[in-house]
């Protein structure tokens, strides 16, 4: 039986997988490279350590420890210049009243986000009195596709893996909410996510057919 849910936020709740993709990309090409679309898959829901080496070795540059940790900080102060406006209105379609009517309904909800930014944009959004639970990135060791941000979130709602359902839109997510044994529910493409079921958008679904179902 489900009793919790536990979200990711950056291409779930709020549209700002694309801020994180476009400040990557400016990094890459500061650094003399460039890098796809196809290529930022492999950067959702990565920390920004990881996702750092990986925009590295796609440019070809070569990075000393100190100008590694800087450009960490440069990313992170052009992502913030481009969601410091975020509000309400920038959730992505019909997941502000999928999350306040699972809520509604007795389903208790947490967050589990690789983004150290996460608390964050979750008050830009209004949303964080009706989460029990918020694992982000300064509370984990091991990043996605590891499962402990998801462990920590259902230990966070006093729930075990198989009484909660993981939103995804990243394949390291999916890989994360798997390798921890929870159940997931993948937002984008089928062929590229390999979650259990997929919408294009959680106002596709409603918690009660995915309690059901699951
Ligand atoms: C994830 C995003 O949620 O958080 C990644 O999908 C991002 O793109 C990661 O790199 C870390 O975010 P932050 O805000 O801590 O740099
Ligand atoms: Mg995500």
């Amino acid at each position: 039986m489900i009793k919790g849910f536990l979200f990711d936020l950056d291409g779930v709740i709020v549209d700002t997988a694309v801020f994180h993709f476009k400040a990557w990309r400016k990094l890459a090409q500061k650094l003399g490279g460039d890098f796809t679309a196809e290529q930022n898959e492999q950067l959702k829901g990565v920390s920004r350590v990881d996702s750092l080496k990986k925009v590295v070795a796609w440019t070809g540059a070569t990075v000393d420890d100190l100008t590694f940790i800087e450009l960490m900080e440069v990313k992170n102060e052009w992502y913030l210049e481009l969601v410091i406006q975020l509000g309400p209105k920038d959730a992505l379609p019909g997941a502000l009243d999928f999350i306040r009517h699972a809520h509604a309904k007795g389903i208790l909800i947490g967050l589990g986000s690789a983004s150290k930014n996460a608390p964050m944009i979750l008050n830009k959004l209004g949303l964080t009195a009706l989460f029990t639970t918020i694992i982000d990135g300064n509370n984990v060791v091991n990043g996605k596709p590891h499962p402990e941000v998801f462990l920590k979130g259902a230990d966070g709602l006093g729930l075990k893996p198989t009484e909660c359902l993981v939103f995804e839109d990243s394949i390291a997510g999916v890989q994360a909410a798997k390798a921890g044994g929870f159940g997931c529910v993948g937002i984008g493409s089928a062929e590229v996510l390999k979650a259990d079921v997929h919408f294009q958008a959680l106002g596709s679904s409603t918690p009660e057919a995915l309690v059901a179902q699951f």
